[in-house]
C-alpha cells in the first residue's frame, strides 16, 4: 500500500493532520496506530480545551498568548503562542461544525471554566470528558472524508532517502510482520512519553516516547526532554487523574489537619510541588468537593464521580478523596518549527513535538488547543508538500535491520522478563528523575538506565506465537522507552538550574544562563550530544532547514 500522507497517531493531533490532509479528495491518506483508535492520550485530557471564542477579541487573545508565556517560563517561541491562540477561536467553532457538543451555559453559547494560570475563563469543555468527546468527533470526520485507517500497526521507523522522507516500516502486529508503507509526506503524531513513569502516570503504560525514538534514530534532536509534567491530582492507588475541572469548577485541596496549602488554580508545577511537599513532612492530600452540590458534581464532573466509587471507594459529594501527583504530560519531544523538522517531508504535531508553545510547563487545557491548531497545520503542510512531491525510493536497509531485529527477538530464550523492567524504569524515573532532582539522583538513575539498555537488547519472546504477540511489542517499546529515558536524564543533569517543571534541589532557583532549550542527539547507540540551544548562528542554519522544508 503506497499513500500520499501517512499521519502516525490517532489522538487530536493525528486525527486533525488527517482531516486536512485529505481535503484534496484524490489524496490517499492513512492514520496508522500502534493499538485500539480509542485509546489515545488527549482522550485524558478531559477538563478541557482553552480559547477565546471570539476572534475579533483582540483584549482576551492578548491574555491567553501573555498567561501561556508566562506560564512558560521563559521557554516558549511567541510566535508559536500567538498563532495558536489567535486559532483558537477558528478551531474551537471547526471542532463543533465537526460534531463537538461544548457544554452550553444559560444563553446558549459555549460555556467556559477557569483552569490553572488561566487569568480569565476561557476553557471549553464537554463535562470531564472534553479529550474523548473530541477524539471521537474527529474519528467519525475523518472517517467521512476517506481516511483510511492501520490500526494495530506499530511503527518501526521512517525511511529517508537524501533527507528526504519516503516511508514508514511497521510492524503489523496481526502476524509480526515487518512492512513498508512509501508516502510522500509523512505526519508524527505519536504522543509524548509520561508513561515511562508508570505506575505514577496518567499515561497508559505505552506512552513512552516510540515517535521520540524514531526520530533520534533518523538523526533528529529531542528538545526540552527534562520538562515533564507532574498533573497536581490522581489517584493514589491507580495514578487515574482528577481532572483539574474539579478544581476549576470550586474544589479545594487540604492536608490531613484540614489546611488548605496552595491556591488550587496556580499552574500545575506550582500545585504538585506544594503537593509533594506535604507528602513528604507526612500528611496526606485530599481534594474536598462536598460543598459542591451533588447536582453540580453529577452534571460537571461525572467520569471523576463514578471512578471515585469504583477505584477508591470515595463518595466525592460527602467524603474527600485522597490525591498524588502523577506523570501527565511532557513538554519534550522533537525540535520543530512550526511542524516543520530538517527532514524534507517529515512533519510532527502534538505531544511528541516541541513546537515552542509550552515551554517549560504547559498550561492546562493548552494541549488539546495545541494537538488540534498544530495537527491542522500539520495536515496543511504536509498535503501541499505532498502535491509537489513524486514518490522516493526506499531505504531497505533499514527494513532488513528491522526485520533482524524481530527475528532476533522471536529466536532466542530467555529467562528475563520484560515486565518487571518496565515497572523499574517507571519506579527509578519517579524516585530519581520524578519532582525533585539532583546531581546525585540524576547520575544514579542514568547508571541504571544504561544497564537496563543493555540487559533489554538480550530479550527475547517466551512466547513464540507471530499472531498478536504482545511480548513482542513491548520489548521494542521498551528498548525504546529506556532510549528516551536517557535523554530525559541527560537533559536534566545539564539544566543546572531550576525552571517550570524541572526542579533541581542542588539548585533551587532560576538562573537565566540556562533561559534556552536544551537539546540532544544521539551520536551512536547510547552516546549522545546535549547542548543548549541559545541564538547562534548553529540554530539560526537548524531553522532555516526546517522553513525550506
Ligand atoms: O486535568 C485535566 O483535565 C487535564 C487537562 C489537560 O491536561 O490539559
Amino acid at each position: 500500500m503506497i499513500f500520499d500522507v501517512i499521519v502516525v497517531g490517532g489522538g487530536v493531533a493525528g486525527l486533525m493532520a488527517a482531516i486536512e490532509a485529505k481535503s484534496d479528495t484524490t489524496l490517499k491518506v492513512a492514520v496508522v496506530t500502534k493499538g485500539n483508535l480509542f485509546k489515545s492520550n488527549s482522550s485524558l485530557a478531559s477538563g478541557g480545551i482553552n480559547g477565546v471564542l471570539d476572534k475579533n477579541d483582540k483584549e482576551g487573545i492578548s491574555k491567553h498568548i501573555d498567561d501561556t508565556l508566562k506560564g512558560s517560563y521563559g521557554l516558549a517561541d511567541k510566535k508559536a503562542v500567538t498563532y495558536m491562540c489567535e486559532q483558537a477561536p477558528l478551531i474551537i467553532s471547526k471542532l463543533a461544525d465537526y460534531g463537538v457538543n461544548f457544554d452550553k451555559d444559560e444563553n446558549g453559547n459555549i460555556a467556559q471554566r477557569s483552569f490553572g494560570g488561566g487569568s480569565s475563563k476561557r476553557t471549553c469543555y464537554v463535562g470531564d470528558k472534553t479529550g474523548s468527546a473530541i477524539t471521537q468527533a474527529l474519528i467519525k470526520k475523518a472517517k467521512t472524508v476517506g481516511v483510511e485507517f492501520l490500526v494495530n500497526h506499530f511503527v518501526m521507523n521512517i525511511t529517508k532517502i537524501d533527507n528526504k522522507v519516503s516511508g514508514i516500516v511497521v510492524l503489523r502486529r496481526l502476524d509480526s510482520s515487518v512492512m513498508v508503507y512509501p508516502a510522500k509526506s509523512v505526519v508524527l503524531a505519536g504522543g509524548g512519553y509520561a508513561g515511562l513513569y508508570r505506575g505514577f502516570s496518567t499515561n497508559a503504560q505505552d506512552y513512552t516516547g516510540d515517535m521520540l525514538s524514531i526520530a533520534l534514530r533518523a538523526g533528529l534532536a529531542l528538545k526540552d526532554m527534562e520538562f515533564v509534567q507532574f498533573h497536581p491530582t490522581g489517584f493514589i492507588k491507580t495514578s487515574y487523574l482528577v481532572s483539574e475541572a474539579a478544581r476549576g469548577e470550586g474544589g479545594y485541596l487540604i492536608n490531613s489537619e484540614g489546611e488548605r496549602f496552595v491556591d488550587e488554580l496556580d499552574t500545575r508545577d506550582v500545585v504538585s510541588r506544594a503537593i509533594s511537599k506535604q507528602i513528604n513532612d507526612g500528611k496526606e492530600v485530599f481534594i474536598d468537593l462536598r460543598h459542591l452540590t451533588p447536582e453540580h458534581i453529577e452534571s460537571k464532573l461525572p467520569s471523576l464521580q463514578k471512578a471515585a466509587l469504583m477505584q477508591a471507594g470515595v463518595d466525592i459529594t460527602s467524603e474527600l478523596l485522597p490525591i498524588k501527583p502523577v506523570a501527565h504530560y511532557t513538554m519534550g519531544g522533537i525540535e520543530a518549527n512550526m511542524t516543520r523538522t530538517t527532514i524534507k517531508g517529515l512533519f510532527v504535531c502534538g505531544e511528541c513535538a516541541v513546537n515552542g508553545v509550552h515551554g517549560a510547563n504547559r498550561l492546562g487545557g493548552n494541549s488539546l488547543l495545541e494537538g488540534a491548531v498544530f495537527g491542522e497545520l500539520a495536515g496543511r503542510n504536509a498535503l501541499k508538500y505532498s502535491e509537489r512531491k513524486a514518490f522516493l525510493p526506499i531505504d531497505y536497509n533499514i527494513v532488513v535491520k528491522d526485520q533482524q531485529k524481530v527475528d532476533y527477538i522471536f529466536d532466542q530464550d530467555t529467562t528475563k522478563n520484560f515486565n518487571s523492567m518496565r515497572i523499574s524504569v517507571g519506579k527509578t524515573m519517579f524516585e530519581l528523575a520524578g519532582i525533585s532532582r539532583s546531581k546525585q539522583k540524576l547520575f544514579k538513575a542514568l547508571d541504571y538506565l544504561k544497564y537496563l539498555r543493555r540487559e533489554s537488547g538480550t530479550l527475547h519472546c517466551i512466547d513464540k506465537g507471530r499472531n498478536n504477540n504482545v511480548e513482542l511489542v513491548s520489548i521494542l517499546e521498551l528498548q525504546n522507552a529506556l532510549e528516551v529515558a536517557q535523554t530525559v536524564v541527560i537533559s536534566a543533569r545539564k539544566r543546572k538550574e531550576s525552571r517550570g517543571a524541572h526542579h533541581r534541589d542542588d539548585y533551587p532557583d532560576t538562573n537565566d544562563e540556562y533561559k534556552h532549550s536544551i537539546l540532544v542527539n544521539e551520536l551512536k547507540r547510547g552516546f549522545y550530544k546535549v547542548w543548549l540551544q541559545k541564538n547562534n548562528i548553529l540554530g539560526y542554519l537548524r531553522r532555516l532547514v526546517a522553513n525550506n522544508n
